[in-house]
């Protein structure tokens, strides 16, 4: 069992990952950071996802970096030599979940002595959250955070042979790293980052702090990463960012946008092009044109409002009104036909009165969003919002929550209804959790559809009449070989 801190104890400071430095980010390669082949040859690794697809991406990474060094994957816990938990920190219950799970992995330290246990991801990246693993949990062997997944060999080599505990985590982002190994967990849609952090600062939330400064990636690297899935033979790519409409702000040259690397990938040979995640705030026109004039930008677009009350976002600093949300909706729906729209709301926001929250179901009514994640407002350390008084009793909140719920499920099944004896394209992405018999994919518009079909169809994109239409997904019927 590792034991004591050697070369590496670094803890994160909350100052520091409030900063914000001008200068441009410089880019590394990965190839030169990995030096200790083989070290996990016979060797098990079982790994744990928490959060959004910003996470999923990382885990990739590091399932490419694990495998590099010989590690072969295992869902079978007793089977593990390492384990990583690859954390969330958006909301309390995120955290207690992790905190539960090490709880119970904490057995297999004690019947297999040389486990590695490792703790990822943006929960590290909290000053008070590495305290209470260093205090609560001796017995985690690694901590590091988001910034410095390259440096994983040396890590795993450490722990494993110098029998020593890492905890390093980097409150300051250094460099965007190119070239890690991947291992994608989907054989035809594939997430493709393209910028990293977030400066826009909404005062409930903790990732400006875990991710670090808005930092893109150079166009050139983006272009050569898809142009190698679509020989790879990947029908679809999601470009993922905290806020991918501020990608290139952060780059000298102002003919960088995003816009501008949705036009270049419309003229690639990738299928499907979606994004996520838009902020209102920076989404303009000239993306809204490139989205109308390439028939591989997918007609989904998920722009979270948070609230729709003007009191409320000024709070949650999202910089953005409610008529000014309308009035980019409408300019979305007028230039993208049949556009399905989806959105994030917290409720019980410290400061939200019933008013400001009916004004948020008058938006929801007005947007009528065919789908949503939908919270109560979680207080997050050293945010803004956990600081301000929060009179809202847990009670209303929930109701609050169901009233909100209720309204969003219609819009769920109302975005299904209209495309009720429609042919519809579906990307086949395996079979259903139900049978084996039956397959499950989706639509340009991101609708799941179950159809009974053959698991060789799975990766390709399908001809599919829409037979049935229910709350959370469509039945259909292949119609004809891709
Ligand atoms: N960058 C994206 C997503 C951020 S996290 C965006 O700006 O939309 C995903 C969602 O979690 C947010 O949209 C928000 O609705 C929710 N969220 C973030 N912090 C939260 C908190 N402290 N309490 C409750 N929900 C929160
Ligand atoms: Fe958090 Fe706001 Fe950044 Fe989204 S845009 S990641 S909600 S700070
Ligand atoms: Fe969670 Fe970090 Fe993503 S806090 S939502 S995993 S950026």
């Amino acid at each position: 069992m590792t034991k004591d801190y050697g070369r590496y104890f670094n803890r994160p400071s909350h100052k520091k990952a409030r900063k914000r430095v001008s200068k441009e980010t410089a880019h590394i390669d990965f190839d030169k950071h990995i030096n200790i082949k083989n070290i996990g040859v016979g060797k098990h690794y079982l790994l744990q996802t928490y959060g959004c697809q910003g996470n999923e991406a990382d885990s990739e990474t590091m399932q490419g970096i694990l495998e590099a060094l010989g590690f072969k994957p295992t869902d079978k816990e007793e089977k593990a030599d390492i384990i990583i938990l690859n954390t969330c920190a958006i909301r309390e219950n995120a955290e207690n979940r992790v905190f539960g799970e090490l709880g119970r992995l904490k057995q297999y330290k004690t019947t297999k002595p040389d486990l590695l246990l490792a703790v990822a991801g943006c929960m590290p990246q909290e000053e008070s959250v590495v305290n209470r693993l260093l205090e609560k949990y001796p017995y985690v062997d690694l901590i590091f955070g988001t910034h410095n997944i390259y440096k994983l060999p040396e890590y795993i080599e450490t722990a494993l042979h110098g029998k020593e505990r890492v905890v390093e985590v980097f409150s300051e982002e250094g460099q965007i790293v190119e070239n890690m190994p991947k291992r994608r967990d989907h054989p035809a849609k594939a997430w493709v980052n393209i910028m990293f952090g977030c400066d826009e600062f909404c005062t409930y939330c903790v990732v400006p702090y875990t991710r670090g400064k808005e930092r893109s990636r150079a166009m050139g690297d983006i272009l050569a990463e898809v142009d190698s899935l679509i020989k790879e033979g990947y029908q679809e790519v999601t470009l993922l960012g905290q806020n991918v409409n501020a990608y290139g702000r952060d780059k000298a040259d102002s003919n960088i946008s995003f816009a501008a690397l949705l036009e270049a990938l419309g003229k690639t040979a990738i299928n499907r092009v979606r994004f996520t995640t838009s902020h209102p705030n920076d989404f303009d026109q000239a993306t809204i044109d490139v989205i109308a004039k390439y028939d591989n930008m997918m007609p989904h677009i998920h722009l979270p409002v948070q609230s729709g009350s003007d009191s409320v976002l000024k709070k949650m600093n999202r910089k953005y009104t409610k008529a000014s949300y309308l009035a980019l909706i409408e300019a979305i729906k007028a230039n993208i036909p049949g556009v399905s729209i989806t959105t994030d709301i917290i409720v019980g926001f410290p400061t939200e009165t019933e008013a400001d929250f009916l004004e948020t179901l008058d938006l929801v009514e007005q947007v009528d969003f065919e789908g949503a994640f939908t919270f109560v407002f979680s207080p997050r350390a050293n945010t803004p919002a956990a600081k301000y008084e929060d009179k809202i009793s847990l009670s209303e909140k929930k109701s609050r929550l169901k009233r909100l719920n209720e309204r969003i499920n219609a819009g769920y099944k109302k975005g299904h209804e209209r495309f009720y004896q429609t042919t519809q394209y579906v990307l086949v992405d395996g079979l259903s959790k139900k049978s084996d018999k039956i397959l499950a994919g989706y639509t340009p518009h991101n609708k799941l559809v179950n159809m009974p079909g053959e698991a060789d169809l799975i990766g390709k994109i399908v001809p599919v009449n829409i037979t049935e239409a229910k709350t959370w997904f469509l039945k259909g019927e292949i119609i004809g070989k891709p």
